[in-house]
Parts: structure tokens; sequence; C-alpha cells
């Protein structure tokens, strides 16, 4: 403030003014674009871009597949690949640049606020090496499978056709086909009768 008040003293009111015109419009054009300075604008990219825009950014996918607000891809949206008939509501999908590939096949559905994470870090280094270093491994959820409400699919993990994962349940290893499991770590609780 008292660097403003120098100015306005100092120089002519119409320069002073041009000034502050100038000042506000960039305050402003940062602010629309999303952050307090380039380098938050970078961080906060995958915050800003709608989940229609995730969603139309994974350009591996079948028909029908629908997402709500609040959906978004943390990484990876090139390695996501989608059957049809898919329900995502509002998950979180993060996919590796490489083998963490996230593949989700025909008629998969979601509850809410389920995420999918094929990435973590090297916990074996530390401070800024631990954030940098990323490990990846592939998620492949197959036909049918029903993630519900709130669960978490942990890298390495292969959900088989027609499973359901209980509300809230973390999986960190594989579902055989047919079978429902819960909790966490999710563990197995009984097979659903089919022909
Ligand atoms: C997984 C689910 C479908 C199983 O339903 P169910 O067949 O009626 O299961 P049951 O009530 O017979 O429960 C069987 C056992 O699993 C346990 N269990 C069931 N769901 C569980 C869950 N989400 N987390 C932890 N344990 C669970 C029960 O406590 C019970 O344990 P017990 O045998 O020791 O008593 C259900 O519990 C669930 O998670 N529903 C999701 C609801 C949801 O997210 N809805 C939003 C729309 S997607």
């Amino acid at each position: 403030m008292k660097n403003i008040s120098l100015y306005k003293t100092i120089l002519p009111t119409p320069i002073y003014s041009f000034l502050r015109m100038i000042k506000r419009k960039w305050y402003a054009f940062v602010r629309r674009n999303g952050g307090k300075d380039w380098t938050d604008k970078i961080i906060m990219e995958r915050d800003r871009i709608s989940s229609e825009e995730h969603l139309s950014k994974i350009t591996h996918k079948g028909d029908f597949v629908y997402s709500e607000k609040g959906f978004r891809v943390f990484n990876g949206h090139h390695n996501i690949f989608l059957g049809s008939n898919i329900y995502l509501v509002d998950s979180l999908l993060n996919a590796g640049d490489t083998v963490g590939k996230i593949t989700i096949d025909d008629y998969v559905f979601f509850g809410t606020n389920v995420s999918i994470l094929a990435r973590a870090h090297n916990y074996n280094v530390f401070n800024l090496d631990r954030h940098q270093q990323i490990t990846e491994k592939p998620i492949h959820i197959k036909e049918g499978a029903w993630i519900a409400s709130g669960a978490i699919v942990l890298g390495g993990v292969t959900i088989g056709k027609h499973s359901v994962v209980g509300a809230g349940a973390v999986v960190a290893s594989d579902v055989e086909d047919y079978a429902i499991v819960a909790g966490n770590p999710a563990k197995f609780i009984r097979f659903i009768e089919h022909k």
C-alpha cells in the first residue's frame, strides 16, 4: 500500500491510472489461469479443466462412457483404455506414463468417490527424490465389475469380470471373476451365483 501511495504521489495521474489498470488486468488474467504465478498455473492445470475435458482427453474409449462433475485424471490420459457402457461418476484415475496402464472393460460402473491408482512413489528414497521418483503398475478392471462408493484400487491389481468391490474397500490384490470383496485390505466374501 505504501508503494502505491508513493507512485500516486510521484506519477502523473493518467500514467498512474494506466499502470493500475494494467496491474488489475494482469491479476485477473493470472486468476483466470488458475494460480498466483506460472508455477501454480502448471500445478493447478489438472484442476482447472472440467470433468468433461478430462474425459475427452482420454482418446482410447468406446461408446457411452459417462462421468460426472468431479471426475478427473491426475496423470496419464493417454494410458487409460476404456470400453463401452462405462459409468465413472466422480472418480479419480491416476495412470502411469508407461507400464501403469489403466484398462476398464465394457459395462464396468463405479459408485461415488472411487480412486484407481496405478502410480505411487519410490519410498526407498527421501525428500525431493521421493516426490519425483514415480513407480507404476497396471490396473485392469474386467467386464461388468461394480466398484462401490469410496473404494480404492491399487496398482498391479486385476479385478475379475462381474465381481463386486464393496464400499470403502482398499483393493491391494487380484479379485476373482464373480467374487464379492470388501474391507481394507479387501477380502473375499463369497462368489456370485451364475450359469
Ligand atoms: C459389498 C456389498 C454389495 C455386499 O452386500 P451384501 O451381499 O448384502 O453383504 P452382507 O451384508 O451379506 O455382508 C457380508 C459380510 O461382508 C461384510 N461387508 C459387507 N459390505 C462390506 C463393506 N463395504 N466393507 C466391509 N465389510 C463389508 C459384512 O459386514 C458381512 O460380514 P460378516 O459376515 O462378518 O457379518 C455391500 O456391502 C456394499 O459395499 N455395497 C455398496 C453400497 C454402495 O456403495 N452404494 C452406492 C452405489 S454404487
